[in-house]
């Protein structure tokens, strides 16, 4: 029997990954109960210590490797559900119930944990030490912005599908047309890249989507003078800020990042803050990045291969996919990905 033709080896490389920042969930989603997520193809359980602190497991007990998100959380420690064993923040297991004195621990016995922080209302996670800063985004914490959570977007796709999809300027015609672009001036505005390192930056000045009768999110009524000008910074691997200007003081910020949660399975988490419209329900921005998202995601879903190619040669690129190359570039420079084999 001849086996099936692999895929030539163009992957995101995990264990460089694994020393990045990658979100996990909202900061609101984790409550006095454990809560399991994956992350780059490994299981984790996150919980609240005693302080109300994240803290971070693999979610395997090591007894009999029972998932420890199906335990509880008792002061402040994680509980497996099977024996009853409890681990600390630190993955240090403190009691073992069976034994005559349950606090007489082999110093063996403990789990892996991993470093967690609450930043933008999301958590972070890094499974190895982190090499590049979160980005800085002051409209989350300034009092006169308000914020939304949108999503989270899990997709069958990798995370670089997903976040290419937020940088790609070219396909807003043809999948949101109407809300934010128009079949009628397909032509992307030039624009130029800029490679800091692990940043890239660069400005477009979008033609005008004008607001839409069903989702009035936008900060210009009206399509005529004003520029609608939107800045990016792309920070390797997963994460953008995209902040919308609209000619005037009123403005949005968009901070995407996706969790990479195998190769063939990501989540998209969409934070929007706006200086204007603060009495807007946010079933409203929430009801329109369902919208966008779903589109986009019936076509990611579909693309082939699931991954993105980091080899140049493997698709075709012309100049409006100037971010999609320097994207690609430069995830294969940090060494976070490896083009085919
Ligand atoms: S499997 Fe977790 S305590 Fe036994
Ligand atoms: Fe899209």
């Amino acid at each position: 029997m001849s086996a099936l033709p692999q895929a030539p080896a163009s992957l995101p490389d995990f264990a460089a990954l694994a020393a990045c920042w990658h979100p996990v969930a909202y900061a609101s989603a984790l409550t006095d109960k454990p809560l399991h997520t994956r992350l780059l193809g490994r299981d984790l359980v996150l919980w609240r210590d005693g302080a109300g602190t994240p803290r971070v497991l693999a979610d395997l007990c090591i007894h009999r490797g029972t998932a420890l998100s199906l335990g509880r959380v008792v002061d402040g420690q994680i509980m497996c559900p099977y024996h009853g064993w409890r681990y600390d923040g630190d993955g240090r297991c403190t009691l073992i119930p069976q034994l005559a004195d349950p606090t007489r621990v082999p110093a063996k016995a403990r789990v892996a944990a991993y470093q967690v922080v609450e930043r933008h209302r999301l958590l972070w996670v890094a499974l190895a030490e982190p090499r590049f800063p979160l980005p800085d985004v002051p409209e989350l914490v300034d009092e006169g912005w308000t914020t939304v959570e949108t999503g989270p977007f899990t997709w069958n796709a990798d995370a670089s599908r997903q976040l290419e999809n937020f940088t790609d300027l070219g396909h807003f015609p043809w999948l949101h047309p109407g809300l934010l672009g128009d079949p009628e001036r397909p032509v992307v505005p030039g624009h130029t890249v800029h490679v800091e390192g692990a940043v890239l930056r660069y400005d477009v000045v979008r033609p005008e989507a004008p607001n839409s009768r069903d989702f009035p999110v936008f900060g210009n009524e009206v399509v005529a003078a004003p520029e609608r000008r939107s800045r990016y910074a792309l920070h390797l691997p997963y994460t953008i800020a995209l902040r919308l200007g609209w000619g005037g003081q009123a403005g949005m910020m968009y901070l995407f990042a996706s969790q990479p949660v195998d190769h063939d399975r990501c989540t998209g988490y969409v934070v929007i803050a706006r200086n204007y419209d603060h009495d807007q329900p946010d079933e409203v921005l929430r009801d329109f990045e369902d919208t966008i998202f779903e589109q986009d995601r019936i076509v990611v879903e579909s693309q082939r291969p699931e991954r993105v190619r980091f080899d140049l040669a493997d698709e075709l690129h012309l100049t409006f996919d100037a971010v999609a190359v320097a994207y690609r570039r430069a995830m294969r420079a940090q060494g976070l990905a490896h083009a085919s084999g």
